[in-house]
């Protein structure tokens, strides 16, 4: 088994000089390196070269590159709904891909104790993170987007329900973990207004909040509720998002709205929180998350009206 002389011998002088730790983990080499002072395509070129150097290595099935450095201002949007199974992890996931298609370095932090599903939705469930000292090193994606979650950490017993102070636990070690260069965490939260909500308010203050809803009624009741409990402390709202809006029958292809139409937007109206997009209830949304390629990853329609909500949200992050 190499240590950490061997991994460092292979890589150029100004590269190793840069190592603080490496080691194989079975077949995985986990570096994590000092970043500080280089520009962000000098980190790239450095991270890459890393890869692709110890990668070629007879004993190195894979590698994952830490890069530690100067504190970046990184700032958190909580991406968050009344009710549950309303799209919030999808819309987290393909927010977090079209942004990062846009140039912004983008992390994943899936806070939901109940339902974990980023690992699912990024294709890579079964991944287990490193951790540097005390810090968890996130796990990468396909698609440029890293991702802690919840399911990554060790689950309570189904008797033993996840408690506030557990909870709130398990949230910092995930957002306090060794991002690198990440400057936008999306953090998908569990629904509703618990524990997980209550801790971010008081610990990891969002910078801002998307809250989702489909156009249901009861939906928008507990959606309007939760960006209330948002603004309660002080986290402004960057919009309400409308998913699963409108049907198109994949047979005739006709438009119908059987959840009744721009309920999300008359919401928002009525209490003054801007309206982000509708995202259409689309067979092939249900399917890329299942297969674990975000349609935001690739071309067409339901990747289209992620981007566009993604668009709002990039302008809303530069005023
Ligand atoms: N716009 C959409 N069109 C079709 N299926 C969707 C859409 N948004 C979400 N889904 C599906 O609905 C289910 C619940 O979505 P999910 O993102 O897990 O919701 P939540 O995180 O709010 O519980 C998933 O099976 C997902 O694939
Ligand atoms: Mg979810």
């Amino acid at each position: 088994m190499m240590d950490q002389e061997d991994l460092i011998g292979h890589l150029p002088d100004s590269i190793a000089a840069r190592v603080k730790s490496a080691r194989m983990v079975k077949n995985r080499a986990v570096v994590v390196m000092d970043a500080s002072g280089l520009s962000g395509s000098q980190r790239k070129d450095i991270e890459q070269a890393a890869t692709d150097i110890l990668g070629a290595l007879d004993d190195v099935g894979e590698v994952r590159v830490a890069m530690m450095g100067d504190r970046i201002r990184r700032r958190i949007v909580a991406i968050g709904s009344g009710k549950g199974g309303v799209g919030k992890s999808t819309l987290t996931t393909n927010l977090a891909v079209a942004l990062q298609k846009m140039g912004h370095k983008v992390g994943i932090v899936d806070a939901d104790i109940y339902g974990p599903s980023q690992p699912k939705l990024l294709g890579n469930e079964g991944a287990k993170p490193e951790a540097e000292g005390e810090k968890l090193i996130p796990v990468p994606s396909k698609y440029g987007v890293p991702v802690l979650s919840m399911g990554f950490l060790v689950k309570p017993t189904p008797a033993l329900a996840w408690r506030g102070p557990m909870a709130g636990n398990a949230l910092s070690q995930l957002i306090d973990a060794e991002w690198g260069d990440v400057d936008l965490l999306l953090v998908d939260l569990p629904p509703g207004t618990g524990d997980v909500q209550l801790s971010m308010l008081q610990k990891h203050k969002p910078d801002g909040a998307v809250i989702v809803s489909t156009p249901q009624d009861l939906a928008l009741i507990d959606a309007a509720r939760a960006g209330q409990l948002f603004e309660a402390g002080d986290v402004p709202i960057i919009g309400l998002v409308e998913n699963m809006a409108g049907y198109q029958c994949p047979h005739c292809g006709e438009l119908s709205d059987p959840f009744g139409k721009g309920g999300v937007e008359r919401v928002a109206q009525g209490v003054d929180m801007p309206f982000l997009g509708r995202i259409p209830l689309a067979l092939p949304i249900r399917e890329g998350g299942d297969a674990g390629v975000p349609p935001a990853a690739v071309e067409g329609e339901g990747g289209a009206a992620f981007g566009k909500i993604a668009q709002e949200i990039a302008s809303w992050l530069n005023d």
